[in-house]
């Protein structure tokens, strides 16, 4: 068993007076051995709330839990929740050989060489690159390389931030089976960050989709693709796949009407309203969106913070 919690996560920025706090109360189940896929545009706190788990952003409230234990307090070496990021350069120090930077992430006591061309070959890198330096991979390779040494520490919990996003296309269909495949093979539960709805839909067993520093939806992927209870996953959905991506990957520029609020300043109540196709913006009878908060929960089945979530079900 092996289950990432988020309870009523908060994470700010800065100082008292300028600060931003980019997560605001976000609750999410990560459930043991399974995948879940975090949407939501750029800005929406995905990476923060990522970050906080493995202690890269501070926790100001709430609480991440695996298993039942305070991320805070996981031991530092064999980290049983590893992330891997969106550029390996993060996780790879460019100056040590890949054989090293995999090794570095071991258990004391393993033997480093043996391990590490294990660790290759079950990422398909050929083991007798491990004297190379990270820059003579391709992207890919050295994204696979970031995952061997994820998989050093020995995790039960894997956090993959936009992994597939800066790499050719031709190559994100390889990486993403090899997710699926090693998830499988190690029983591990995954959160996996994604801009890409098609990416998510082919991959994650549960979708949330968070908005401005909330998880707003969540529930299983086909669901909640198929069948939207919130508006702003709608938004996404319907959105044509260019404009989609434009939110996704927050070009604002291109965004052109796109209203997006200051995060310094979220609106009240819910959060979305100024931008709701179904709420105070389009039916002046809805105040409610405007004065009060849509309850959150902690999630792990369907769900959607929205007063009038009923109205959107299509069965
Ligand atoms: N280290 C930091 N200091 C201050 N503000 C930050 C920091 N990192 C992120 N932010 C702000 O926090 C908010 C959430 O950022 P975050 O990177 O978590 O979003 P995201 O959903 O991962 O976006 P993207 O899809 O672009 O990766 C944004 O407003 C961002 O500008
Ligand atoms: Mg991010």
């Amino acid at each position: 068993m092996s289950e990432l919690r988020f309870d009523d996560v908060r994470v700010r920025y800065g100082s008292h007076r300028r600060g931003l706090t980019a997560v605001d109360g976000a609750s999410l189940v990560v459930p043991s051995g399974r995948i879940v896929g975090l949407v939501g545009e750029s800005g929406s706190g995905k990476s923060t709330l990522a970050r906080a788990a493995v202690g890269l952003a501070p926790i100001s409230s709430g609480q991440i839990t695996l298993d039942g234990t305070d991320v805070r307090r996981l031991p530092r070496r064999d980290r049983p929740l590893q992330m891997i990021f969106q550029d390996p350069y993060s996780s790879l120090d460019p100056r040590l050989t890949i054989g090293e930077s995999i090794g570095e992430a071991m258990p004391a006591g393993t033997d480093r060489r043996a391990e590490a061309a294990r660790l290759l070959e079950l990422v398909h890198v050929d083991p007798s690159r491990a004297a190379m330096l990270p820059r003579e991979l391709s992207g890919g390779q050295r994204q696979r390389v970031a995952m061997a040494r994820a998989l050093a520490g020995k995790p039960k919990v894997v956090i993959a931030d936009e992994i597939t996003s800066a790499l050719d296309v031709s190559v994100q269909g390889a990486v993403l089976n090899l997710v699926r495949d090693l998830q499988q093979q190690f029983h591990l539960s995954i959160l996996f960050i994604s801009h890409n709805l098609a990416v998510i839909r082919y991959l994650c067993d549960i979708v949330a989709v968070m908005y401005l520093g909330r998880i707003v939806e969540v529930g299983p992927t086909l669901e909640v693709l198929a069948d939207p209870r919130h508006p702003y996953t709608r938004e996404l959905l319907e959105a044509a796949p260019s404009k989609t991506r434009t939110l996704l990957a927050g070009d604002l520029d291109a965004a052109g009407e796109i209203d997006v609020p200051d995060p310094h300043d979220p609106p009240s109540g819910c959060r979305y309203h100024t931008r709701c196709a179904i709420g105070p913006v389009q039916r002046q009878d809805r105040d409610v969106c405007r004065t009060t908060d849509p309850a959150a929960g902690v999630l792990s089945h369907r769900w959607a913070a929205c007063h009038f979530a009923d109205e959107l079900t299509t069965r």
